[in-house]
């Protein structure tokens, strides 16, 4: 086997190959299973997409309706993880409480890891509860009752009602449902990695998202939307963001939603979600979050191309003040993102072990050699 060369993060370096999803980093291209995401979050639904990302092609009707009687059959949570929510300290974060929900799902009718159709309903199986999971769990925080999963509401539309317990108006229901969609994968990103990584050694599934999960939770990946509205605080108006931006590079700060591994360009799903977050702002007379946004794009867009580093907008950058605008607390945010993604996580850890090999890689040792051991009243 050739030594590769080494690369921190494993920047360019491909780990395996994938059908699942294509990323353009220089275009600014997304698209799942080679449907572009403009494409997908303008014609599709959560139940459809998340069918075409697991089984590699757009399902018929009969496969579609099937596929979502599952789904909703699913959002029933077990009582073990609901006593095991209750019992949680209540200001445990939402992805420690996901995570916790994962690992006791884990435990009820467990199945080892590995291809074949056991894993695949288990997949249907976990796309199907998440949602109940984090919405539990923000119910019981707050010292609330547990709101029952309906049978007769979309899967973004149930989750927004188990949240609130009441159910969202049309135009929420279908703007969260897109926000679902994009966010639902994109290729070999840390958490995805995570559970491709654990999956690799033929782990549990549900061990594998726990995994997910937990890289998820991290401010550089799905915890930046969270940031993004924190940084916000910070930013007085529109009018005062470019001085604010300039300060805040000059203390060497990370801009949260800002910059990525793969895009030299705009990310494309933040250009649907900017655009719904125009339009949401408009239409509730609120573009204070809408404006500042755009004023700090512009001036981070004006600062690194002076720089030679042009940095765009990425997924989080808009979607936290357009969760917000759905009326969604923003410390929701990161786990929104998990009842997303585990769709683009399940459909990875099924393609790993279709043709599965245990990811080991190298370190490049740059310790010491050949040391002897010393008594203790010989050391410095
Ligand atoms: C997600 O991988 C995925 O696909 C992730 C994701 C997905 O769908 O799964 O797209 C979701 O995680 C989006 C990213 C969310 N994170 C943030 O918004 C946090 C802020 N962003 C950065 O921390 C950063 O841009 C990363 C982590 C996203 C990417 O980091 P890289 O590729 O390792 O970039 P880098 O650290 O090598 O930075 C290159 C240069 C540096 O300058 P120099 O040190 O060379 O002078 O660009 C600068 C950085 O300082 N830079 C930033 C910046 N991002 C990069 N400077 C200020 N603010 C930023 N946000």
């Amino acid at each position: 086997m050739s030594e590769t060369t080494f690369a921190k993060g494993l920047e360019g370096v491909i780990a395996d190959e994938s059908k699942v999803c294509y990323i353009d980093g220089d275009k600014g291209l997304l698209s799942y299973r080679g449907y572009e995401i403009s494409d997908l979050a303008k014609n599709s639904n959560f139940g459809e997409t998340a069918w075409l990302l697991l089984f590699g092609r757009l399902p018929k009707q009969s496969e579609l309706d099937e596929f979502n009687k599952r789904l909703v059959a699913g959002r029933k949570l077990p009582a073990p993880i609901v006593d095991a929510l209750k019992a949680l300290p209540k200001d445990t974060h939402p992805m420690v409480a996901l995570q916790t929900g994962v690992a006791i799902h884990g435990g009820i009718n467990p199945v080892d890891g590995g291809p074949g159709e056991e894993n695949v309903n288990r997949a249907v199986e976990m796309i199907a509860i998440f949602p109940s999971i984090v919405a539990a769990w923000a119910r019981i925080r707050e010292g609330k009752d547990v709101v029952e999963a309906r049978d007769d509401l979309g899967h973004g539309q149930n989750f927004l009602y188990m949240l609130n317990n009441e159910v969202p108006d049309e135009e929420v229901g279908h703007i969260f449902d897109v926000c679902l969609i994009l966010h639902m994968e994109h290729s070999f990103n840390a958490s995805t990695f995570a559970g491709r990584v654990v999956a690799s050694t033929l782990a549990p599934l549900d061990a594998a998202l726990a995994a997910a999960v937990g890289a998820l939770y991290g401010p550089l990946h799905g915890g930046a939307n969270e940031g993004v509205l924190d940084m916000l605080e910070d930013v007085p108006s529109a009018e005062e963001a470019p001085a604010w931006l300039d300060a805040a590079l000059e203390r060497k700060e990370r801009i949260m939603g800002m910059g990525h591994r793969v895009y030299r360009a705009k990310d494309p799903r933040s250009i649907v979600l900017e655009d719904y977050l125009k339009r949401l702002s408009e239409k509730q007379g609120d573009s204070f979050n809408y404006d500042r946004l755009k004023a700090i794009e512009k001036r981070m867009a004006e600062v690194m191309e002076a720089k030679g580093k042009p940095i765009y907008p990425n997924v989080d950058f808009f979607s936290g003040s357009l969760y917000r605008l759905l009326g969604i607390d923003v410390a929701e945010f990161t786990s929104i993102f998990a009842i997303a993604r585990v769709v683009g996580w399940v459909s990875h850890i099924v393609e790993q072990w279709e043709d599965n090999r245990i990811f080991r890689p190298k370190a490049l040792y740059n310790g010491n050699h050949e040391l002897s051991w010393k008594p203790m009243d010989e050391r410095s």
